[in-house]
């Protein structure tokens, strides 16, 4: 079935390179944003993720685009190169995170509203991937009529089950703290379990980062061995925080997790002798074109 291909993407092995992939599309010029909030909340009883930036936001077309796999038409935008190339990131990243994931968008002409959900195209025995996505021009949730359908599922299937509830969470974009007006809020839910049944992120061990713990440490790196050239673990495998600390060499955008800005680190400073490359990894244009082929499936 085409879906059960789509989501068992091995692209992801490691939860923090998922979440570099919603990172990086904040990052990228064609949405520039200058701030992006990571945040563990919880909704109707269910551990959620939340992932927002202040950049460009989305119109209905480029909703569209980023619910669906393989379009990317990022370019260059004065003189900086974007990361996203595949149209695959955001795709391949939430459903890594968890099974479910809804996007607000607000842009300068509209506001928007999509999900991709696994448990959605289960419960309706899609044989293909449908992404319910609505927009709305005004304050109030008044859909168009071809749009209806969108909403009606989107409000039987997501956990926000209210048009207010919707709109909570559309508003919460352009927060009094924000520099702008515009951007995009992604919560993911049914967040991916451990074979013992345990969230693989723990929340609670400080309450400023997101950590993989040591159990599910060790039982992803059976699965996937990493190399490993000392018994040292460094902290940027296991913490959130560390990790978003050096995710950039040139950092323009900043990173705030569960409310506390993340301190960059500027590796190339730190290290006594640097040499520059450059890596295209061809081997995945390749891996996509197969993967896109719903007759591999
Ligand atoms: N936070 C965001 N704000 C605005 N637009 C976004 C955001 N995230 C994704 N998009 C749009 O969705 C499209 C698809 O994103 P996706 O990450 O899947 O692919 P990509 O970034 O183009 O390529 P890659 O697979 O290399 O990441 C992007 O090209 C961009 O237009
Ligand atoms: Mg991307």
């Amino acid at each position: 079935m085409l879906h059960g291909c789509l989501f068992s993407n091995p692209t992801h092995t490691w939860p923090f390179s998922a979440i570099a992939e919603l990172i990086d599309n904040a990052y990228d010029p064609d949405v520039s944003a200058k701030q992006f909030w990571i945040d563990k909340t919880v909704v109707k009883d269910q551990d959620c993720l939340t992932f927002m930036d202040n950049g460009y936001g989305l119109d209905l077309r480029t909703m569209h685009k980023m619910l669906s796999f393989g379009y990317s038409d990022k370019t260059a935008v004065n003189g900086v190169q974007p990361i996203g190339i595949y149209g695959n990131g955001f795709k391949s990243g939430s459903m890594r995170l968890g099974k479910d994931a809804i996007v607000f968008s607000k842009s300068k002409s509209t506001s928007c509203v999509g999900m991709l959900s696994q448990t959605y195209l289960e419960k309706i025995g899609a044989e293909q991937i449908i992404v319910p996505i609505f927009s709305l021009t005004s304050a109030i949730l008044s859909v168009r009529e071809e749009d209806k359908a969108s909403l009606q599922d989107i409000l039987r299937y997501s956990p926000f089950t209210t048009q207010e509830e919707l709109l909570t969470e559309l508003n919460a974009i352009s927060p009094p703290w924000s520099t702008g007006k515009t951007g995009t809020r992604i919560i993911i839910w049914n967040l991916r379990r451990t074979s013992t049944g345990a969230l693989e992120f723990d929340f609670e061990k400080d309450r400023y980062d997101i950590q993989i713990p040591s159990e599910v440490y060790d039982e992803m790196t059976d699965t996937f061995p990493q190399p490993q050239l000392s018994s040292h673990i460094p902290k940027s495998t296991y913490s959130l925080r560390a990790y978003c600390s050096i995710l950039y060499l040139k950092p323009q955008m900043q990173i705030i997790i569960r409310g506390q800005k993340v301190k960059s680190q500027l590796v190339a400073k730190s290290l006594a002798w640097t040499r520059k490359d450059h890596y295209k990894p061809n081997f995945l244009v390749s891996f996509y074109h197969k993967f896109l082929v719903p007759d591999t499936c």
